[in-house]
């Protein structure tokens, strides 16, 4: 889903977490693994008021898991306790109501001291598009509440979804918008998908995951495309360049003429690596950020 945020969308959507978070708990906040601090919103802390949050760091599955443990002690370091998660297969969902529990231990111990009976924790996901709100309400639910994409402005009767009888679930997410002053923080969002094609080009894109990839992750970018040698100069452009029309020529996207159809190959390059079938990647990591 592409959205594309105006100053106008943001207040909107900043206004519902707003009214939303008047009624709820605690805040469960979700990342995209590959891209912890590219995939968070840049006035987080602001709009979450000093509300009990936990961090889900989410598409742990497509995620290298050595940089995630990293990505778990800073946030850890930062006093939050980050779990990695994948919603699509529900893997470590379990860990969320825990956690929840810890977070608002203080006020069960408090209702349980004056008798009263404590009542479901309330929660509210929330996180910038695509980064799987509506597979983690659904996967919570046990079946499908939410739609995916859904859009900010767009209010519909709220309702609350019954994780079991200690949670209960907002079942419209909190969206929010994306960093978007920060080159970098672009590329990367587009790598994962998170903002599609159209707001940057898409041999762009592949270009930057290309040469992070030879960086970073070479072995695997061999063994993928069947790659013998990969280029040691990336600061020369044409080097990155040449691994990129080797895809291509590997992978049949060629024009009349020999000639490689970049923009084939670039897609070729992103859905595989998107779909984690270049092995599990991050695209950053704490020190670098
Ligand atoms: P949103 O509500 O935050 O906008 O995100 P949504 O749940 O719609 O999820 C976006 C895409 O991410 C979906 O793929 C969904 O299946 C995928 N996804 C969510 N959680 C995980 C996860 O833990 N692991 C993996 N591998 N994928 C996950 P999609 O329907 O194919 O959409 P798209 O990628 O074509 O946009």
């Amino acid at each position: 889903m592409t959205i594309q945020w105006f100053p106008g969308h943001m207040t909107r959507a900043r206004r519902q977490i707003e009214d939303k978070l008047k009624l709820i708990d605690v805040v469960i906040e979700l990342l995209d693994a590959r891209i912890p601090l590219s995939s968070r919103n840049p006035m987080i802390d602001e709009i979450l008021q000093g509300k009990p949050r936990m961090v889900l760091l989410n598409k742990h599955d497509l995620a290298d898991p050595h940089i995630t443990a990293e990505w778990v002690r800073y946030f850890a370091d930062k006093g939050l306790k980050a779990l990695p998660i994948d919603a699509s297969t529900g893997s470590h969902v379990k860990d969320i109501l825990p956690r929840a529990k810890e977070l608002f231990a203080d006020k069960i111990a408090t209702q349980i001291r004056k008798g009263i009976n404590p009542r479901a924790i309330r929660g509210l996901i929330v996180g910038i598009p695509n980064v799987g709100k509506s597979t983690l309400i659904n996967q919570l639910a046990g079946k499908k509440i939410a739609a995916t994409g859904d859009k900010p402005g767009i209010t519909k009767g709220q309702q609350w979804i019954k994780v079991g009888t200690e949670l209960d679930l907002l079942d419209t997410p909190g969206i929010l918008w994306p960093k978007f002053e920060d080159q970098l923080v672009g590329y990367r969002l587009a790598v994962t998908g998170a903002i599609k094609e159209e707001l940057l080009h898409v041999d762009e894109i592949a270009f930057f995951a290309m040469k992070y990839l030879i960086e970073h992750y070479p072995d695997a970018l061999k063994e993928r495309f069947g790659i013998d040698n990969l280029p040691t100069d990336l600061e020369n452009p044409n080097e990155v360049l040449e691994v990129l029309e080797a895809v291509g020529r590997k992978r049949g996207a060629v024009v009349s003429g020999g000639r490689i159809d970049l923009d084939k190959a670039s897609l070729i390059i992103l859905r595989d690596l998107r779909a984690g079938k270049i092995g599990r990647i991050s695209l950053e990591k704490p020190g670098q950020v």
